[in-house]
């Protein structure tokens, strides 16, 4: 399974990439506003420096809902660099999009989904990335991972090569399910990736083998 990791914080990628288990990276409004990232160079400059750091695999997603909107911003960012994957909403004009750039050879995160069916559609247009957000799901009571083993059995029925990629992930159950179930990419905050080292054995452990050694050495 690949580790991408959910924000634009360039520290916590550096951090991340550093561990040397990171596969990729998630961006989206939000996350950019969140940063202070503003204006059209200065987001396009941060998408750069993201690039810089990580190997492949940087989505960076369209704010036009319009079909020429999407083909004229999705070319702009696919120029950038070629980690580019260029991030689509799951809309109408989206899927058109997604088809679009398929033919071109451009890869695209096809993103706010929240049904198989919109899955489904993703996937037919060409989508390198289906992105279903569990959290969100699982925030007005549906069960989010559900939707993760509904796509994944459906893509693997027909042989699908769009990669199940499960966002909104809030906590490790999460993550660690979505491997259970098949989910080919996760994208998660920092602290969900780095909560998977949490183990109180392993710290009361290690803390055994250390005072272990240091009284056979007599320190
Ligand atoms: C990733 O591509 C999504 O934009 C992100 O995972 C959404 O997460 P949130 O529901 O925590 O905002």
């Amino acid at each position: 399974m690949k580790f991408f990791i959910d924000t634009a914080n360039l520290a916590e990628i550096r951090e991340a990439y550093d561990m040397g288990i990171l596969d990729g990276v998630t961006t989206n409004p939000s996350l950019m506003a969140k940063e202070g990232i503003s204006g059209d160079a200065n987001v396009k400059a941060h998408y750069k420096a993201i690039c810089n750091i990580v190997d492949d695999k940087v989505s960076a997603e369209v704010i036009a809902t319009d079909y020429e909107g999407m083909i004229r911003e999705g070319k702009e960012l696919a120029k950038i660099d070629d980690k580019i994957v260029v991030k689509i909403p799951m809309i109408k004009e989206g899927i058109k999009a997604i088809k679009y750039f398929h033919s071109e050879g451009i890869r695209t995160n096809c993103t706010l989904v929240f049904s198989s069916g919109q899955a489904l559609l993703a996937a037919k247009a060409g989508a390198s990335y289906v992105s279903p957000f569990i959290g969100r799901l699982d925030d007005i009571s549906y069960d989010g991972l559900e939707l993760i083993a509904q796509i994944v059995h459906i893509y693997n029925n027909y042989g699908y090569e769009t990669e199940v990629l499960a966002a909104s992930i809030r906590h490790t159950m999460h993550l660690i399910k979505c491997a259970e179930l098949g989910a080919d990419v996760v994208t998660c905050p920092l602290k969900v990736i780095t909560g998977l080292l949490k183990h109180p054995l392993t710290d009361s452990g290690l803390a055994q083998f250390l005072a272990d050694h240091a009284k056979a050495a007599g320190k």
